[in-house]
């Protein structure tokens, strides 16, 4: 009897050579490295490069992640990955009254280029590749990032990293959206022109699926929504008169790596597949890194529990083992102790040693994508590649992602499935260790890490300071120029970098584009 998988795909107890009649291994798997990389974007993979051990950090003041990255780095994290606080996603300042209570909470606060100084200091720019988890404000905070890499001497054309900037999976899944749409998808494909001249080795979008995962969506659902909103970026990059192969090579992608290991590992094969028959056949792009699918896994926060809380240190390393087997470029794994609160300076090296252990004592580096030619993960990435081709058609039929998003598909279609989770869950059919099977009868106490609420205060005192230093003169002219260049065609990042320059603050620069495109104000589907 076969077991259903996560996007309810027949698992079989024993696959064999019948299962892979007539497949064409020469068509399905390519060499890796070359298309249609189903077994990895790279030659050699990990052979030539270990992934990036990118671990998720920020909370407090600039001052105090900055301490945290540090300590990273310290510990052998090869990457890093700043998490904004709510008010700096959502383009409000600490002072702000929306931001009261949330300021430095679930990461740190930044309002201005004196913030994002502190933020980096001591931390090289051209060493180090920084991805920045911030969607609706991404232009600023990348602006941000390449004026204190100029102040360290280092040139926009060497920074590395990577700015989130997918605003259309925050109108799925997230919430920190700020302007309409269109006005959104304006300002996206003013970025990537800005990065394709400025900044060539920056990726100018990481297309999420993990938020989706979260909410619910299953592998299937989660790889063919996440494509299609990249479809959307691309269209929108064309349309905007942009050469594919000017600013595709730099579209990178963000999935989640779930506990169910061989759907996991034929999840990214599938979705490798994918992308590269729609950029080179859809799209007509020329150039190979355009039909490379790069992404970056975040272990599943979801499946984290609160009860017996160490149990997670094992979910996290069978997850990070699917992200590794399934050829990830950079990895995130979850502290043990996130369901209950912020990870502690122990947990958070407890997460870095486990990526650590697959990197050096295992032998999984030591050859590409091992799973190809398996009966079974070779008939599972099949199955996920139709899977998820039928909910894209889906998504195609009702006009594109952003019409789709509009009608509520993906959501109604991704609450269905969180709703099948749920219930499973509640009947015991899925098995959750430790919450609905082998349960304690006392769960231990457990301490976790405080933010300190005096954050808010220190941090408006800074704004305060910086508004009374700042050439008040410069900052309204500046202010003036981006919200003339909102209300034409130019490139709005220009005059946003000399407002930021300027010392205008994330509130007041957002604040004035709010007030050319307006804010997005929610439908019950949109
Ligand atoms: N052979 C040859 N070259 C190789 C190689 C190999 N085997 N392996 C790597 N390289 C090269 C690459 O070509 C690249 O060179 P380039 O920059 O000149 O192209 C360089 O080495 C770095 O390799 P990658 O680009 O593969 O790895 P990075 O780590 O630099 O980038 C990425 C990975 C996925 C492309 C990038 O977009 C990235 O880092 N994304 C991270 C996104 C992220 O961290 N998101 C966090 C979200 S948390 C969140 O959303 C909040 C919460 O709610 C979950």
């Amino acid at each position: 009897m076969a077991r259903e998988s996560e996007s309810g795909l027949p698992i079989e107890p024993v696959y064999g050579p019948a299962d892979l009649d007539g497949w064409d291994p020469g068509r399905k798997l390519g060499e890796p490295g070359a298309y249609p990389f189903t077994r990895g974007v790279y030659p050699t993979m990990y052979t030539g490069r270990p992934w990036t051990v990118r671990q998720y950090a920020g909370f407090g003041t600039a001052a105090e992640s900055n301490a945290r990255y540090r300590r990273l780095i310290a510990h052998g994290t090869t990457g890093l990955s700043v998490a904004f606080d709510l008010p700096t996603q959502i383009g409000h300042d600490s002072d702000a009254p929306l931001a009261h209570g949330e300021v430095g909470k679930v990461g740190v606060a930044v309002d201005s280029l004196e913030d994002m100084r502190v933020l980096f200091d001591g931390i090289p720019l051209d060493r180090v590749s920084t991805s920045m988890t911030i969607n609706a404000p991404a232009a600023l905070l990348l602006l941000l990032y390449e004026l204190v890499a100029e102040e360290q001497g280092v040139t926009a054309d060497r920074i590395t990293g990577t700015i989130q900037n997918d605003v259309l999976k925050e109108y799925i899944a997230r919430g920190t959206y700020i302007f309409p749409p269109r006005p959104s998808l304006r300002l996206t494909a003013d970025i990537f022109r800005y990065c394709t001249a400025r900044t060539p080795r920056w990726n100018t979008i990481s297309i999420s699926g993990y938020h989706m995962a979260e909410a619910g969506a299953s592998p299937a659902q989660e790889i063919a929504f996440t494509l299609a909103d990249g479809i959307a970026y691309v269209r929108t990059a064309l349309a905007a008169g942009l050469d594919v192969d000017d600013f595709a090579p730099r579209l990178s992608f963000f999935f989640v790596a779930r506990t169910t290991l061989l759907e996991e590992v034929a999840k990214f094969r599938a979705a490798r597949r994918i992308w590269a028959r729609v950029m080179r056949e859809q799209f007509g792009a020329r150039d190979p890194r355009s039909w490379m699918l790069r992404f970056h896994t975040q272990t599943a926060g979801v499946q984290l529990t609160a009860q017996q809380p160490e149990v997670n240190l094992v979910r996290v390393a069978v997850q990070a083992l699917a992200a590794v087997l399934g050829g990830t470029q950079s990895l995130h794994t979850n502290s043990f102790d996130e369901a209950i609160a912020l990870p502690t300076e122990k947990s958070a090296r407890l997460a870095l040693r486990t990526q650590q252990v697959l990197a050096h004592e295992t032998d999984v580096p030591a050859t590409v994508d091992p799973f190809a030619g398996s009966y079974a993960v070779e008939r599972m990435t099949d199955g996920l590649e139709e899977a998820a081709l039928d909910l894209m058609r889906r998504v195609e039929e009702a006009g594109g992602a952003v019409a789709a998003i509009e009608r509520g598909l993906q959501k109604a279609e991704i609450e269905r499935n969180a709703y099948r989770i749920a219930r499973e869950t509640e009947s015991g059919d899925r098995v959750v260790v430790g919450v609905n099977r082998f349960r304690l009868d006392e769960e231990e106490p457990y301490v976790p890490l405080r933010v300190d609420p005096a954050i808010e205060s220190r941090q408006c005192e800074r704004l305060a300071r910086l508004r009374a230093d700042r050439d008040r003169r410069a900052v309204a002219a500046a202010l003036d120029a981006l919200r003339t260049a909102a209300e034409g065609e130019d490139n709005v990042l220009y005059p946003m970098r000399e407002a930021l320059r300027a010392r205008a603050t994330v509130g007041e620069v957002c604040g004035a584009l709010r007030e050319v495109w307006g804010s997005h104000v929610p439908s019950d589907t949109f």
